[in-house]
């Protein structure tokens, strides 16, 4: 299988592998907010430096764990406003995503990832391109189905989303096959 592109630029977003220099950037735009965090696995960070463990921890993690993180700018701007991680496993391509919520509902998201969802579902070994969202959770199913994804169910008691509840809770999963 090809690498995946360490750049990606589309016509107001530039995606690109992190460093730990863009840990105060995270922190300040979504880290620490706890709307956005809702749905995520994490908790919001209470300082700067939560944010730096995690994105050494994730940096480290990177070729050990097969997985690729893009940090999102706005195309003439340093600062990161949003992540997306793309784990492969073995045929399968699984995506998952954040973005800052000054930013949302200008069809941001769905711009970022929709060249990710090509780039995987054209690699001649990866059938299935795929991720899961907490039922609740709207805009991002919405995300979904504009990058091309169908829902196929919900994954019962599937992740816990530790600012909503201790227990694991119902996600519906959201794939692109060939
Ligand atoms: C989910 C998220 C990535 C969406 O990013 P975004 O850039 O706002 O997404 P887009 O603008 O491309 O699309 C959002 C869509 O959801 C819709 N939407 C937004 N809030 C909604 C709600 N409460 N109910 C239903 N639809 C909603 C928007 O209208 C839009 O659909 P449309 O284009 O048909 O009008 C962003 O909200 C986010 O980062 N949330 C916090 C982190 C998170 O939940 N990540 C996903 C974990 S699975």
């Amino acid at each position: 299988m090809n690498e995946p592109p360490q750049i990606i630029e589309t016509s107001r977003l530039r995606l690109r592998f992190p460093t730990i220099e863009d840990a105060p950037s995270i922190f300040e735009q979504y880290a620490q907010d706890k709307q956005v965090t809702k749905y995520m696995t994490w908790q919001p960070h209470s300082n700067i430096e939560t944010t730096q463990e995690f994105l050494q921890q994730s940096i480290e993690d990177l070729t050990a764990k097969n997985y690729y993180l893009w940090v999102i700018s706005p195309i003439e701007e340093k600062k990161a406003i949003g992540m997306i991680r793309l784990q492969l496993d073995n045929y399968r391509a699984e995506l998952g995503y954040v973005l800052a919520r000054s930013y949302w509902n200008r069809g941001l998201m769905t711009e970022a990832l929709q060249p990710l969802v090509n780039w995987a579902i054209n690699q001649p070994d990866i059938y299935r391109v795929w991720a899961v969202c907490d039922i609740e959770n709207l805009a991002s199913a919405r995300v979904l189905e504009k990058v091309g994804m169908t829902r196929e169910g919900i994954l019962r008691r599937w992740l816990i989303h530790p600012n909503l509840s201790d227990e694991p809770r119902d996600c519906f999963c959201y794939a692109k096959v060939k």
